[in-house]
């Protein structure tokens, strides 16, 4: 197959014209002045264009291609090879949106050596930033990668590579305890250096405090309306996904009449503040 077009055949006129790439220092900028940030999960070439086109700010090759293109039942599955293979798809199909790549289970629980080569694995294959799960025992891996330049987003709450320890898919941080540890946790691994913290089904209060007091840039899953931006599965926001959908999710196919129009929907619920709305996507404590 040959090297992707350069003119943008997704996005309409608007996006004729390759927007200025999207930059660590941009989301910074965007966070102290309220401009929310939308970020959707890519897996390939095609959708990273669109994405890309419609005006999405970050890409996340999430760990959940195990389970949206491999048909897995958890994220366990996956490999540092294939998510290298997922991040090079991307990275060929992406132009200007900030690219992040997850670490996936096994390539980082061995100690700093061990996710330090793996990160740098994933930022050969074109990522920008790399993701990984967890909180206490990651502060010294997200500074180590932080020292070698490659700048890390955390990920607490909801972490599912510990989906059998959490005893399943449940909403975390609910009662004053379990949410005073998830605060200490933000705070250690800001300490350490992460620049953006994806915060997975948890009380919307919970979502909206850390990101007043955490430093950097905080992407929700379920978090509520409160974080400087908001991430989704892109199979999951445009109903592609089999079965019933955790109710954090919004159908944007509904009603668009493409797909590319259902990816704008969002960018805009997601920077006017319509998405997501807490009294129908949230959580309470
Ligand atoms: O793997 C993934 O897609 C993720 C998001 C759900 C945040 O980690």
């Amino acid at each position: 197959m040959s090297e992707p077009p350069s003119a943008a055949p997704y996005g309409g006129p608007a996006a004729e014209a390759a927007r200025k790439p999207v930059t660590l220092h941009r989301l910074r900028a965007m966070r102290a002045e309220g401009t929310k940030i939308a970020m959707l999960t890519a897996y390939d070439a095609a959708s990273a264009r669109l994405l890309d086109d419609c005006g999405v700010d970050c890409l996340l090759v999430g760990d959940s291609l195990g389970m949206v293109m491999q048909g897995h039942g958890s994220t366990l599955p996956v490999t540092l090879e294939q998510m290298v293979y997922h991040t090079a798809c991307v990275a060929r199909g992406n132009r200007s949106a900030w690219l992040v790549a997850d670490l996936p289970f096994g390539s980082y629980q061995g100690g700093v050596g061990q996710a330090v080569a793996s990160a740098v694995a994933l930022m050969q294959a074109g990522a920008q930033m790399v993701k990984l799960e967890g909180g206490g025992w990651t502060a010294p891996i997200v500074a180590a990668l932080v020292e070698r330049g490659i700048p890390v987003c955390a990920h607490l709450g909801l972490t599912p590579q510990s989906v059998h320890a959490l005893g399943g898919y449940r909403v975390q941080g609910r009662g004053e305890d379990a949410a005073a540890g998830l605060r200490a946790q933000a705070l250690e691994l800001g300490e350490a250096g992460a620049a953006m913290l994806v915060l997975e089904l948890v009380p919307g209060a919970l979502g909206a405090g850390i990101s007043a007091a955490w430093p950097g840039i905080t992407i929700g899953i379920g978090a509520g309306s409160g974080t400087h931006g908001q991430v989704l599965v892109l199979h999951d926001m445009l109903d592609i996904t089999p079965g019933a959908k955790p109710k954090f999710v919004r159908n944007f196919m509904a009603g668009a009449g493409s797909i590319a129009e259902a990816v704008r929907g969002y960018v805009r619920a997601v920077k006017s503040g319509a998405f997501p709305d807490d009294a129908v996507h949230g959580y309470g404590g």
